[in-house]
């Protein structure tokens, strides 16, 4: 007798790699950087993608205008908080979107209603049901979140989920905040509050796992076998601290465990490793080697034994198989004699699309010139140079013209740099302990920006001697943190490129409100 499977529940799968994501420190991006990012998810058919806080800035509600303007087959969301001055702006940022989402949030927990919101939990709950009806007045998709549920009471979280569902919420969340919860206990809250409250039936339980304990995913999955039926998470586990759950993580463990999980998503696990590069790339970010599934060495077997098992038979020490999630270790891609319909045609299968046929040139031009100085061109390649070169465009205050450097063993470095700065050329010169220490020297001798180096890194974009450098450098001033990139076959121009990136960001990053910083 044959016996079937049981039908496996949707598991809709939220990114917030644009919003909490970015609330990394330095992990700004720009509103084209968040439209490649934001095409991507929808490739890799992310269910909805939380596109920003667009009461945060103009330019925050200007990039989630465009990712709703971009996006037309993933749901497009805006944070806002309990207020109604921030969802009528989410609401209005919104208004391209094909489906839009509007995600309101307010404290639930006693420490977050006394000390940041200094309101009493009546009170709380009499805000929540304001900012959903507010919500629902202007968008049919409504989600509410309880902040700093983990550590909040369950008979009052239980109160005010009622309340949010009964004014119109059709997406519960029910965020560990601060990343104090344990997979059995935060479980078990996510089953008591889905048999207690009388509406449960309503709404699609969510959750949103912060990692302060190592512990988001196993605390989301924990809640998904408990009836959680969406995970909100970020791709690399970007985010706030120690991040959010890690998107990769929880899809690939629900695609591997079908035997363990009552649920499914849509996910085309294949756009994971792209999009990953690319996250990465445009933050600065570096993925550590042995991440789960995006890592360098998530799939590299090193020890003979291993190497031996997987050739006999690839499930001996497999479980899941890397092409399934993106990897196409180093294929070559395009070289020197490659035109430029295959240039146009490989960048749009990484999600990058060209906004007129002059931008598409100026790329080209630069892709033929690379190839001049290394003759096979990989993804990785290809993603850095558009990055860098859209920095390039948009850097409107400092440009860089030229780096000369001497360095020779047992004398000092000297560097020569000439930038361009708003438009007139200026040049400086100096020593340092090294060639890029000279360089940096020699730029800050003409900009004195007063900023911090917080951190400089050199990875090698793909394999070779001829690989591509690619930089970060982090400067900080004031408190305000942001991160550079500069890509080049040259480490020495791309530190001086990444470093003035790092520049331009600092001078042109408005002030933005941050979401959980203010109380209602
Ligand atoms: O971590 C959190 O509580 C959040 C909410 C705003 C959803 O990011
Ligand atoms: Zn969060």
């Amino acid at each position: 007798m044959s016996r079937t499977a049981e039908p496996k529940s949707p598991l809709v799968i939220f990114d917030t790699t644009l919003r909490d994501g970015e609330q990394s420190p330095g992990a700004s991006m720009t509103q084209d950087e968040k439209v490649r990012i934001a095409k991507m998810l929808e490739k890799m058919q992310v269910d909805v993608i939380e596109a920003g806080f667009a009461m945060a800035s103009q330019g925050d509600f200007e990039s989630v205008k465009a990712v709703a303007e971009a996006v037309k087959d993933s749901t497009i969301c805006s944070l806002s908080r309990a207020l109604d001055k921030d969802i009528e702006r989410a609401a209005e940022a919104l208004a391209p979107a094909e489906q839009g989402r509007i995600h309101t949030f307010i404290a639930t927990s006693p420490i977050h209603m006394q000390y940041k919101l200094q309101m009493s939990p009546d009170q709380v709950v009499e805000q929540a049901v304001r900012a959903v009806t507010k919500a629902r007045n202007l968008v049919a998709d409504v989600e509410f979140s309880c902040e700093d549920a983990g550590r909040s009471e369950l008979d009052f979280l239980c109160r005010i989920v009622e309340a949010a569902i009964q004014a119109g919420a059709r997406t519960i969340n029910i965020p560990d905040t601060v990343g104090y919860a344990i997979p059995d206990q935060f479980g078990d809250l996510i089953r008591q509050l889905i048999e207690r409250v009388p509406n449960s039936d309503q709404a699609i339980f969510s959750v949103h796992c912060h990692n302060d304990l190592g512990l988001a995913v196993a605390n989301s999955l924990a809640a998904v076998q408990q009836g959680a039926r969406q995970v909100e998470c970020t791709i690399n586990g970007l985010g706030e601290r120690a991040g959010n759950a890690a998107l990769e993580e929880i899809v690939m463990a629900v695609r591997t465990r079908q035997d363990q999980l009552a649920v499914e998503t849509r996910i085309d696990t294949r756009h994971i490793v792209p999009t990953s590069r690319l996250v990465s790339n445009v933050t600065g970010f570096a993925v550590q080697p042995n991440k789960a599934i995006v890592g360098k060495n998530a799939f590299a077997h090193e020890s003979g034994i291993h190497q031996d098992g997987i050739l006999k038979h690839r499930e001996t020490y497999e479980i899941m198989s890397a092409e399934d999630v993106g990897w196409q270790t180093n294929a070559i891609v395009l070289g020197k004699h490659s035109g430029r319909n295959a240039f146009r045609a490989r960048l749009e299968e990484l999600g990058i699309n060209f906004a007129s046929e002059q931008e598409l040139l100026e790329a080209f031009t630069l892709f033929k010139q690379l190839a001049d100085k290394k003759h096979e061109i990989f993804d990785e390649d290809l993603q850095a140079l558009v990055t860098d070169t859209r920095a390039a465009a948009q850097a409107d205050h400092y440009r860089l013209v030229t780096v000369d450097v001497a360095s020779r063993t047992g004398e000092t470095p000297v560097a020569q740099v000439v930038m361009s700065v708003e438009g007139h050329e200026v040049s400086g010169q100096s020593a340092g302990s090294g060639p890029v220490d000279a360089v940096f020297k020699a730029i800050e001798q003409q900009v004195a920006s007063g900023a911090e180096l917080e951190l400089y890194s050199v990875n090698a974009i793909t394999s070779g001697t001829d690989s591509q450098g690619e930089v970060t450098v982090r400067l900080q001033r004031g408190g305000r943190i942001v991160n550079g990139l500069g890509a080049d076959t040259d480490i020495v121009i791309a530190s001086a490129k990444a470093y003035i990136n790092a520049l331009n960001a600092l001078q042109s990053r408005a002030e933005r409100t941050h979401p959980q910083s203010e109380g209602v």
